[in-house]
């Protein structure tokens, strides 16, 4: 059990809910269930942590309990009209946050485990320019991790509106002590380069939260 992770990381318009995805006993509306429908336990379990927490929050916004979150071909989640969100699980925690559209633009969130990243990954995630940096650092693989988490919470950020696949190089971070600077280094959608997407990250109990979100 981890203590909430996401609240003090978005603005006062965006409303979370986290839980151990374990606690999560069915939970899931016919229409999503028939989305995990043979799928492995875990996968069902997380899916379903993330289904429970997404409609939890939205209910805060008065969005029906009964209205189901569903999924398109491209995987990312469907909100309901009027809203948009972001979900993500790992092994032990789970968590969605979501906004009315009328107060938030788009927003994404991200947990990773605070391991460090693989040296195998390091190439693939981070720019030079950011390998660089992480080399002068004490424990770059954990700053590593969280530049990763960064860019998939931009990542889930980013598409709603341009409905483009990113590589990792698409965007670099600047990291500061609790916050981050996603700089586009290339076109995405309405997204030009040196366009900005602000974000904050946290480093708790094992685990990396880094959240984003674009005001109205
Ligand atoms: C899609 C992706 C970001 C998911 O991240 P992850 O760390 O693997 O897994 P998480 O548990 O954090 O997130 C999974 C959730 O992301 C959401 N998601 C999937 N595709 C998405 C998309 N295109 N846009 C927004 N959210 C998406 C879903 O809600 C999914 O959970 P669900 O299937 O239970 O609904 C990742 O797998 C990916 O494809 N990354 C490559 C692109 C990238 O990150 N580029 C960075 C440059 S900006």
């Amino acid at each position: 059990m981890h203590q909430p992770l996401f609240k003090g990381l978005l603005g006062p318009q965006v409303e979370t809910e986290e839980v151990d995805p374990h606690t999560v006993q069915g939970g899931l509306l016919k229409s999503e269930a028939a989305l995990v429908d043979g799928a492995a336990q875990t996968r069902v379990e997380q899916f379903a942590a993330g289904r429970v927490c997404g409609r939890t929050a939205l209910g805060r916004l008065g969005v029906a309990a009964t209205t189901p979150i569903l999924r398109g071909e491209d995987r990312a989640p469907i909100w309901p009209n009027g809203f948009i969100g972001s979900i993500s699980h790992t092994d032990t925690w789970c968590a969605a946050a979501v906004a009315r559209t009328d107060d938030v633009r788009s927003l994404g969130i991200d947990l990773e485990s605070s391991t460090p990243l693989k040296e195998t990954l390091l190439k693939r995630v981070c720019t030079p320019k950011e390998r660089a940096w992480l080399r002068t650092l004490p424990a770059p693989g954990v700053t590593g991790k969280i530049l990763f988490s960064a860019k998939e919470a931009v990542y889930k950020c980013q598409y709603p509106l341009s409905k483009q696949f990113l590589g990792f190089h698409a965007v670099e971070i600047e990291l500061g002590d609790e916050s981050f600077e996603a700089v586009f280094r290339q076109e995405a959608g309405w997204f030009k380069p040196g366009d900005v997407i602000s974000g904050r990250y946290l480093v708790e109990e094992g685990l990396v939260a880094a959240a984003c979100e674009l005001a109205r």
